[in-house]
C-alpha cells in the first residue's frame, strides 16, 4: 500500500503513514514534498530514524544549516554530558525556555531557515508537546487595513533581544545566533518563495520595525501574534517518542509546551538552510 497523507482539522498539518522515512522511493518524496508544501507542518508517526537518517531526510529538503560546530543534528535537550537533567537557570535551560515563545527559527540569522525537522526520543510523563501556528491563514484573515499597514514594513530580529525578555542576558559571542552588529531585517509579510502565498512572518525574535516605536512595534507584533495564534490555525502535537516532523519555518511560528524540567526530555533538531535568493536579510 502506498502513503497515506491524513489533512488535520485545521488550516495546516497532516499525518502521514505507510512510510518509512529512512527508505524513501521517488513517489513517496514527491507526495512527502507536495504535501508539505500545502499543509505547512508533516507528522509522522513511530518512524524511530536514526541521527543518520534523520539528517538523510532533512537533506531532501535542502543545505543544513549547522548550529553547533561539526554537528549538522543536535539534541533539544535537558539533560547534560553526564545525563543529569540540567538546572531551572543555567544558560541552556534559559535557552530551552526561550523555545516556549512563538518563534520561528533561524530569523536571527542573515539567512532565515527554510524547514526543521525534529523527533522525540526521550519525553516527559505530561507536558512538552510541541505548537504550531499558521501564518498563510493568519494573513489571511486579517482585515484589510492591517493587511495596508503592515505592507511595506520590515522588522530587525534579535536572539539577544528574545532571550533577554524572558530575563535571559547573553554575552556576546556566546555562540550560534548570537552576534554583534544589526540585527537582520525581514518584511513583516513574507512571500512563500515555492507557492506564492503570503504569510505573516513574526516571532518572539522580533525587536524593532523601522520608522515605528519601539512600543508601537512591540504592540503590534503582539496583537498580530495573539490574532494569528489560534484556532483554527494552530496544531498542537502530544509526542510519541520514535515520531518526527518536519515544518515549513518560511510560513508558521512554533513553540514548546512548559513541562516538569525535572524530568527528561530528548528531542533531535535538524534544521535546513533558506535559499540565499529568498531567505537573505534585506540588510546582510
Ligand atoms: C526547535 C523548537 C520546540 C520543542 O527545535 O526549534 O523550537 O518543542 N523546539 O522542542
Ligand atoms: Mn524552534
Amino acid at each position: 500500500m502506498s502513503i497515506i497523507i491524513q489533512p488535520v482539522n485545521a488550516t495546516l498539518g497532516a499525518t502521514v503513514t505507510n512510510v518509512d522515512l529512512s527508505r524513501l522511493d521517488d513517489d513517496d518524496w514527491s507526495a512527502v514534498k507536495d504535501a508539505f508544501l500545502e499543509y505547512g507542518v508533516l507528522i509522522f508517526p513511530g518512524q524511530h530514524l536514526t541521527a543518520d537518517a534523520q539528517l538523510e531526510f532533512a537533506k531532501r529538503f535542502g543545505d543544513i544549516e549547522v548550529l553547533v560546530e561539526g554537528m549538522t543534528t543536535i539534541p533539544i535537550s535537558n539533560k547534560d554530558e553526564h545525563g543529569e537533567v540540567f538546572g531551572g537557570d543555567s544558560h541552556r535551560m534559559q535557552l530551552l525556555k526561550g523555545n516556549e515563545g512563538w518563534h520561528t527559527d533561524s530569523s536571527y540569522m542573515p539567512l532565515s531557515a527554510k524547514a526543521s525537522v525534529l523527533s522525540a526520543h526521550v519525553l516527559p510523563s505530561t507536558g512538552g508537546e510541541t505548537e504550531w501556528a499558521d501564518m498563510r491563514a493568519a494573513y489571511d484573515a486579517l482585515d484589510e487595513s492591517t493587511k495596508k499597514q503592515l505592507d511595506g514594513l520590515n522588522a530587525h530580529h534579535s536572539f539577544f533581544y528574545s532571550q533577554a525578555k524572558i530575563g535571559h542576558q547573553v554575552e556576546v559571542g556566546a555562540g550560534y545566533g548570537f552576534f554583534d552588529g544589526e540585527p537582520p531585517l525581514y518584511p513583516l509579510v513574507k512571500v512563500h518563495p515555492e507557492t506564492g502565498r503570503r504569510a505573516l512572518y513574526i516571532g518572539r525574535h522580533i525587536k524593532s520595525i523601522p520608522g515605528m516605536g519601539d512600543d508601537a512595534a512591540q504592540t503590534l507584533v503582539a496583537e498580530l501574534t495573539a490574532f494569528a495564534c489560534q484556532p483554527p490555525r494552530t496544531l498542537l502535537h502530544s509526542w510519541q517518542a520514535g515520531d518526527v516532523i518536519v515544518w515549513d519555518n518560511r510560513c508558521l511560528l512554533h513553540r514548546a509546551r512548559p513541562y516538569d524540567t525535572h524530568q527528561e526530555r530528548v528531542m533531535m533538531h535538524t534544521r535546513i538552510k533558506g535559499d540565499p535568493r529568498t531567505e537573505t536579510a534585506l540588510n546582510a
